[in-house]
């Protein structure tokens, strides 16, 4: 057992722990500075040709960068450890550099009384792995117990692994993400078990439940019609996006009907060994939750691999009644912070987390006047107090992203900051965004 700092413990509501998020791959760039190793990312390039190579220079600007965080005002930052900086074969030798950048970065967030919310696994895998072989997720715990032993006794927010959903689906059935695998659906469901694993061996590592989580992209699920079949297709996809993710973790085991879908489509998943299910449920005592969007579903019976579809329809259903005409941002996402609300509930009434909301934002170009960023945000930030005052055990909220940043697939084209970036001279300038954040959290206070 590693003892982190004992916990300073935050009821829900009382205090909101506000914070802004990134993570390393996205803003770091220097990929070869300090004796990093290869990760799976360095050569995906997005759609336009576009890879972390320098990114935000953050690696080299970090400093800076603290001293910017802190004049948003805000209490907390949530960022990640990039594991080959400190583990550059991804285990055994631990590289000293790579250790040191991270202490100096808590320290320097900590001298200006901002707290720490650390990210152990935001996709930038040693290149020597894959998610699907189940050493990775061995592998993974102890790069999570070296980090604990270094900065267990500053860091009280550990996060174990940002978004198995994503990592599965689009790294192994979609290629969209690296290792860029297309079709390879029990590659998906493989590596969904063993990144949910990885999070179980984590979180024993840890030693004690207490803000030691797990990141997960959730959505509000709403049926397309008033139709049965597109009733059934709802929870079918809810059952694939999160309760995939939320049953096994809260000691339920992986849900039947998913289960069902899965083993008809690949045989039986028989990568699941005996303990793994009580390891996966090792108890925790917060979830992240990043909230986006909802998805709205249409049933589809001849769809493969899946009988449903996502639908964006000019009307929004949702618990709260329907809601007009439905913006999008420049992602062509729905904007609908009610579903923010719904999920929040909907969580408190199935599982009874307490819930840090770890990313929440949205696709921008305009700068520095991005008035529709600061909506969304008072929006969603009004959508998660409501969901407080009727219960919700909600301890903070991360905004997605502190900076303009290297959006994957997407590369530099997608802004979600509420600091503009210009890549060309890495010059930083607040957007109103983020004075307006500053305000909001001013005022909450
Ligand atoms: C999430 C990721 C994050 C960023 C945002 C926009 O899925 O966790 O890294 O890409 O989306």
């Amino acid at each position: 057992m590693v003892a982190g700092r004992p916990a300073a413990r935050l009821r829900g509501g009382d205090r909101i722990l506000w914070g802004v998020a990134t993570s390393a791959f996205q803003i770091e760039g220097s990929l070869a500075a300090d004796g990093r190793g290869p990760s799976i990312w360095d050569a995906f390039a997005s759609d336009d040709g576009e890879t972390g190579a320098v990114a935000c220079d953050h690696y080299r600007r970090w400093r800076q960068d603290v001293d910017l965080i802190a004049s948003l005002g805000v209490d907390a930052y949530r960022f990640s450890i990039a594991w080959p900086r400190l583990l550059p074969e991804g285990a055994g030798r631990v590289e000293q550099r790579g250790v040191d950048h991270y202490s100096r970065l808590i320290d320097a967030l900590l001298e200006r009384g901002i707290e720490p919310v650390v990210t152990l696994y935001h996709w930038d895998l040693p290149a020597a792995y894959d998610w699907r072989n189940r050493e990775t997720a061995e592998r993974f715990a102890e790069f999570a117990t070296l980090c604990y032993k270094h900065y267990g006794d500053r860091v009280k927010w550990w996060l174990t692994i940002n978004e198995p959903w994503i990592v599965g689906l689009l790294g192994f059935l979609l290629g969209l993400h690296a290792p860029g695998i297309k079709d390879d659906l029990l590659g998906e469901v493989t590596a969904f078990h063993h990144l949910l694993l990885a999070h179980g061996l984590a979180t024993e590592a840890y030693g004690h439940e207490q803000n030691i989580g797990i990141a997960l992209n959730l959505f509000p699920h709403y049926p397309a019609s008033e139709q049965p079949a597109d009733a059934d297709a709802a929870h079918g996809s809810d059952g694939y996006t999160n309760r995939w993710f939320l049953d096994p973790l809260y000691g339920r085991g992986y849900p039947d009907d998913q289960r069902q879908r899965y083993e008809e489509l690949v045989g039986p998943l028989d990568f699941i060994r005996d303990g793994d299910l009580e390891m996966i449920a090792a108890p925790t005592e917060y979830l992240g939750v990043n909230y986006y969007a909802p998805r709205v579903i249409e049933a589809r019976p001849d769809d493969k691999p899946w009988p449903w579809r996502v639908v964006v329809p000019s009307q929004w259903k949702t618990t709260a009644g329907f809601t007009g005409g439905v913006a999008s941002t420049d992602a062509g996402t729905p904007i609908v912070p009610s579903g923010l609300t719904d999920l929040l509930m909907r969580l408190h009434h199935d599982y009874g987390p307490r819930i840090m909301i770890t990313e929440n934002g949205a696709v921008f170009p305009e700068s520095p006047h991005d008035e529709r960023r600061v909506q969304f945000l008072k929006d969603h930030v009004v959508a998660m107090e409501a969901a407080i005052e009727q219960g919700v055990d909600v301890i903070g909220y991360c905004h997605w992203s502190l900076m303009d940043n290297f959006e994957w697939k997407l590369g530099y084209a997608q802004r979600f900051g509420l600091v503009h970036v210009d890549y060309e001279t890495q010059e930083r300038t607040v957007k109103d965004s983020g004075r307006a954040y500053r305000e909001l959290i001013r005022s909450r206070r």
